[in-house]
């Protein structure tokens, strides 16, 4: 099984950014707990970050038949793009939307989600934790159409 993790604006600079909200770990060290976290579920991860909306929806949307499954933390665009929206759907793949915080404990800007009704489901809250859930929670969804 091949997953696909995309992370979109600021989240290369986790660790130095707002850490009381998104914690200490840089974007790297998450990776590599979610790529070690695989390999117990038998799945290789392939990891991609962009601050450009367009490379996101690029990336995103050919992914069709280059993966099984897409974890998505798309950041402020998760709020803004349609665009980014559009290529999921365009990519056929099952997607995890995922995020650090709580963004419904947060501002009201940050509660309205672009992507999540063409997500299978959403994990966040949990710090870079939340990307090893929404890895098991995209494994659960595959395993289970294969059966
Ligand atoms: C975020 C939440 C977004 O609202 C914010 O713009 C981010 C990070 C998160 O992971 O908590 O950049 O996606």
């Amino acid at each position: 099984m091949k997953i696909r993790i995309v992370n979109g604006p600021n989240l290369a600079l986790l660790g130095k950014r707002e850490p009381g909200i998104y914690g200490h770990e840089s974007l790297d060290d998450i990776i590599a707990a979610a790529r070690r976290h695989g390999e117990k579920l038998g799945v290789t991860l392939e990891s991609f970050q962009s601050d450009i909306e367009g490379e996101l929806v690029h990336y995103i949307g050919q992914s069709r038949g280059q993966a099984d499954g897409l974890l998505l933390n798309a950041g402020a665009y998760t709020h803004t793009s349609i665009a980014i929206r559009d290529a999921i759907t365009a990519s056929g793949l099952p997607c995890v939307e995922v995020h650090l915080s709580n963004v419904h404990a947060r501002e009201s800007f940050r509660h309205q989600s672009f992507i999540s009704s063409v997500c299978i489901g959403q994990i966040l809250g949990f710090g870079g934790y939340s990307y090893q859930l929404a890895l098991d929670a995209v494994v659960w969804h595959l395993q289970k159409l294969r059966k």
